[in-house]
């Protein structure tokens, strides 16, 4: 150990890969072939978990949809079948019940194969004040948005490492990254969700499986029901995104290993200010940008269905 050397060494390495990230700004990057590989979506019985199996449907993959609600799934596959996939196979999964989404992945493992790639997408959020909020739905929560990802990686990340070939996806949200006024538990959720996958991203990295890709994907409100009511101050620099859209990066940021998907691109701006400007400042650009008032018109998709 040589603190000059291993210093100098980090600033030529820094200055190397902005150099690099700058040229492949103009340079269309790689798509790689996912031919023959095993997906696994959880929470595709709709919204964006629905979406993205329709798009993988296009490609030579076998699809698993998980979701607890069986109907939507059914729905799922009859979409991803009329788009051109052929093996389309699905099963009713709770996956806040870790016994259950041990079963179920030992079936998926026994009857279809190893899955390669695990895109951790099922989410619930209840929108009420923290306080207001029932501790079973607190932990439920959790449960569904964070630590069913725990057993996911524990079923199936065993034989990507083993094979050094794969690829981790966890749809979190922006408000992984930035708390917000009347979502505490779903924030805390999706913190949680970015910090597991950020870390375990690591960890691979560490145990040279450079084969195993990983990606973060972290939206702002998508117009898929999920925050029906939910509206945005400034729709220019914070859209409601579109649910196709959104599929669509997801897919393309899978077929290009991008670690960090945040949409819209204004997020990475927010981020990068939350973490310099003094904490008043922070609160005054929330205020800006409506952050204080997002979940004042909440319905939600439960309410919606009643
Ligand atoms: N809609 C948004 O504004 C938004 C924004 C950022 C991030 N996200 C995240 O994107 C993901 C997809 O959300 P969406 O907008 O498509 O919502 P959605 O409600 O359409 O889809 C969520 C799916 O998860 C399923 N699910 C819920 N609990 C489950 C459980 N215990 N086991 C298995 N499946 C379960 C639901 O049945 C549903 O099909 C979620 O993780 C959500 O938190 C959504």
């Amino acid at each position: 150990m040589n603190f000059i050397v291993e210093t100098l060494q980090m600033i030529l390495l820094t200055i190397y890969y902005h150099i690099e990230a700058f040229i492949k700004l103009f340079i269309p990057p790689k798509l790689k072939d996912l031919s023959g590989e095993i997906v696994l979506i959880t929470g595709a019985g709709s919204g964006i978990g629905r979406l993205m199996a329709i798009e993988f449907a296009a490609l030579d993959v076998s699809l698993v949809l998980w979701d607890i609600n069986e109907d939507g799934l059914k729905e799922t596959a009859r979409q991803a079948k009329e788009k051109g996939g052929s093996r389309i196979y699905y099963f009713q999964c709770d996956c806040s019940d870790r016994a259950v989404v041990y079963r179920v992945a030992d079936q998926v493992k026994r009857e279809i194969g190893d899955v390669t790639i695990l895109i951790n997408n099922a989410g619930i959020v209840n929108g009420k004040k923290f306080m207001d909020t029932p501790d079973a739905l607190i932990e439920k929560t959790i449960r569904v948005n964070s630590v069913s990802h725990f057993w996911t990686y524990k079923a199936f990340l065993p034989a990507m490492i083993a094979k050094n070939h794969g690829h981790l996806v966890s749809v979190a949200s922006s408000a992984g990254l930035i708390g917000v006024n009347g979502l505490a538990d779903y924030c805390a959720s999706k913190f949680a969700a970015v910090g597991f996958a950020e870390s375990v991203a690591l960890e691979l990295i560490a145990e040279g499986k450079d084969g195993v890709k990983t990606t973060i994907v972290c939206p702002y409100f998508i117009n898929t029901g999920m925050f029906d009511g939910c509206g945005t101050k400034w729709p220019r620099l914070l859209p409601i995104l579109d649910p196709d859209y959104v599929a669509k990066k997801i897919m393309k940021g899978i077929l290009t290993d991008q670690v960090y998907i945040f949409l819209p691109r204004t997020l990475y701006f927010l981020l990068a200010v939350k973490c310099i400007v003094p904490f008043k400042q922070s609160v005054n650009l929330g205020m800006y940008f409506g952050a204080f008032s997002f979940m004042d018109a909440f319905k939600g998709r439960e309410k919606k269905q009643n």
